[in-house]
């Protein structure tokens, strides 16, 4: 296939080889060796790393395999990643470091030492455990970008409750059936959040979602913006009043648990109409969290670290959250939009909070980019020394954009490849890798991986073919909640005889072993890095009274990656036109959330279907290309 949208990266780049003082003062100064090992032995690896831990408890066993593909890592082990992420700070000089820099939208600042936020942690769990929340239990988590967040997450894990956080952009629906499916008792949210300007109504959303599934009986209410909402009086209660009752206590012991243990699900959107809720461990998670983290952003007690991700999806949950706070970081978190009030919103941040590191996507960096480079060239981006992107493929022009403008040419930009599924990094580069604009570069430590066929044979060099990941690693999804077969079917059937992981993406090796990844091969799009089912939005759109049938498909975005293209076949008697398409852009909006909006909807009479009935949504994408639409021989009409 000739992915058109592909044709600038330049497989063949030069190499842009890091500067000496990068080399210098990196943690990791020869991947080769240090690849060699971990991959000969692995569990020698992770053992080592995993010591760098405090455990209540040694495990006795570093991996287990004998339940395959339902890997255990350090089983045995008694652990708690608050005992690493808060914990062990308080004991030596880190008690009084900045641990989190946290602005809101409209300005307001606020920060915290470790001490302050095991204070305010340990108030919260101790609330979460007189609201009769116990361990193993799952609690919803529904928030703007606010400092709560983090600390609800971390009461949680504390307490050794499974928290399921909700990006606060999700719907009623989405809310209601991810409460649903994970049965859960308890809710946190807020009245509401600052996004561009504007209030939202969370709390609003979060009523709605209540009255649809009944299994919450507990709201934790934070008040964000003081906006007039609807409290119920037996389930609803503020989370300052609780925070200043005798029960938040601030003494609250870290609970023991076993390395195993789940310390959250994450729902994400796959293959099918149900999102699926991963489920990642306390021990391995941490581990692989920290680990990846430390040697690939080269983290240092002096860095101020950036995530600018969400904590609602799987780049908040460990690089924002927990995996600074294991490494002793200070991080920063933002509440608002990045070109709020102005272009420069994050530039001035950069500047005011003497960032070192910032992680971002190429989504991000492509919407910034248009506004031109006279917003950035107005501060003093000095103080950064390394990027990082995430997310979906940056292309080159993005790439090459960020190292000069932002990264002034002298920060080499970490593009790390990974999944929700994953847990953390497993394709991107070290502080010392020579770098290709476009590439993730090499596998992290302790990966194998490879490009395939269909029968796993490994395709030639430059060929595109099928991700796999040929060996098991700690920071892997143990499950998918309450649906262990959905976990096997989907990652682990199609090569079942190898016990190799799909990733579900496409990607070339280069000539130098470099990874290219060109995108996801499954239902799945990634819109402005955010991943989203087709079923999803056709299951979305079913529901409006006109729309008797739709197909959806990602096309090529400037700024987005992929936007949204809905083919809808209309029921009888219903014409399509600009009104209708404007209604069932919103329809989709308000059943899955803003991000689900489509980019354009067409109207047609039929669907390319195979003769069994499935949509070929390739032809449809194809065509929309103006290319080759591929062997259609089992098309049927
Ligand atoms: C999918 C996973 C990993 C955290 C955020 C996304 C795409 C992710 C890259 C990258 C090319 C990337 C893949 C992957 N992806 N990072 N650096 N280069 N593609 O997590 O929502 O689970 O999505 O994101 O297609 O399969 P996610």
């Amino acid at each position: 296939m000739k992915d058109k949208h592909h044709h600038h990266v330049d497989y063949d780049a030069e190499f842009i080889n890091p500067s000496k003082d990068v080399v210098k003062q990196a943690l990791i100064k020869d991947y080769d060796k240090i690849y060699k090992r971990s991959v000969e032995d692995r569990e020698g690896f992770w053992a080592e790393e995993a010591k760098k831990l405090t455990w209540f408890k040694k495990w006795d066993k570093v991996l287990d395999d004998s339940k395959k593909p339902f890997y255990k890592w350090f089983t045995g082990g008694k652990f708690n990643i608050i005992a690493n992420a808060i914990d062990r700070h308080l004991k030596n000089w880190r008690r009084n470091k900045l641990a989190i820099i946290w602005e809101g939208e409209p300005g307001d600042v606020k920060t915290m030492s470790y001490h302050a936020l095991n204070r305010e942690v340990s108030k919260f769990a101790n609330v979460l455990k007189s609201m009769g929340v116990h361990k193993g239990e799952v609690v919803t988590i529904y928030m703007p970008q606010i400092p709560e967040l983090p600390i609800a997450m971390l009461a949680c894990a504390k307490i050794g409750a499974i928290h399921s956080v909700i990006y606060g952009g999700f719907s009623a629906e989405a809310l209601a059936g991810r409460i649903e499916d994970a049965k859960s008792r308890t809710l946190i949210t807020a009245d509401g959040g600052f996004r561009r300007g504007n209030i939202t109504d969370l709390k609003g959303i979060a009523n709605e979602a209540m009255r649809r599934s009944a299994t919450i009986e507990v709201c934790i209410v934070v008040k964000r913006t003081a906006q007039d909402v609807h409290m119920q009086g037996d389930r609803d209660f503020w989370y300052h009043d609780l925070m200043a009752l005798p029960i938040a206590n601030p003494k609250c012991e870290t609970e023991v648990m076993d390395a195993e243990d789940p310390l959250f699900i994450l729902y994400t959107s796959g293959t099918t109409g149900k999102p699926k809720g991963l489920m990642h461990s306390h021990g391995g998670y941490a581990v692989y969290t920290s680990t990846t983290h430390k040697y690939v952003f080269d983290i240092k007690d002096e860095d101020r670290w950036w995530c600018a991700a969400d904590p609602g999806w799987i780049t908040g949950h460990s690089y924002l959250v927990y995996s600074p706070l294991i490494n002793g970081a200070t991080l920063m978190m933002y509440e608002g939009a990045p070109n709020h009030p102005y272009p420069n919103r994050w530039w001035s941040m950069v500047e005011k909070y003497g960032i070192t590191i910032l992680y971002t996507s190429p989504t991000a960096i492509r919407g910034l980019m248009r506004f031109g480079e006279s917003w950035p060239n107005r501060h003093d981006l000095t103080s950064l020394r390394l990027l990082g992107s995430v997310g979906e493929p940056i292309n080159p022009e993005a790439w090459k954009w960020y190292h000069r403008v932002i990264g002034g040419g002298k920060c080499p930009i970490m593009d790390t490849w990974w999944q929700t599924e994953t847990g953390g990094f497993v394709i991107t580069p070290l502080p010392i890798t020579a770098l290709k604009p476009g590439s993730a570069t090499k596998p992290f430590f302790g990966h194998e991986v490879a490009i395939v066929d269909e029968q796993g044979n490994q395709v030639a060099d430059g060929e595109e073919g099928k991700l796999v990941l040929q060996a098991p690693w700690p920071g892997m999804a143990r499950s998918i909640w309450g649906d262990p077969d959905r976990f096997k079917e989907t990652y682990w059937k199609d090569y079942e005889k190898q016990g190799w992981y799909k990733a579900g993406d496409a990607a070339r090796k280069d000539k130098d072993g470099y990874f290219w990844i060109i995108g996801r091969i499954d239902d799945v799009i990634k819109v402005s890095g955010y991943r989203l089912g087709t079923a999803e939005i056709e299951s979305a759109l079913i529901t409006h009274y006109a729309v008797s049938e739709s197909a959806v498909v990602g096309l090529p975005h400037e700024i987005k990656g992929n936007a949204i293209h809905c083919y809808v076949i209309l029921r009888a008697g219903m014409t399509g036109n600009k009104a209708l398409e404007e209604e069932l852009k919103e329809h989709v909006s308000r059943e899955l959330g803003p991000i689900a909006k489509p980019e354009h909807i067409e109207f047609v009479d039929s669907l390319p279907k195979t003769r069994s009935g499935k949509i070929m949504r390739r032809v449809l994408k194809a065509r929309a290309l103006g290319q080759d639409v591929g062997d259609i021989s089992t098309l049927e009409e």
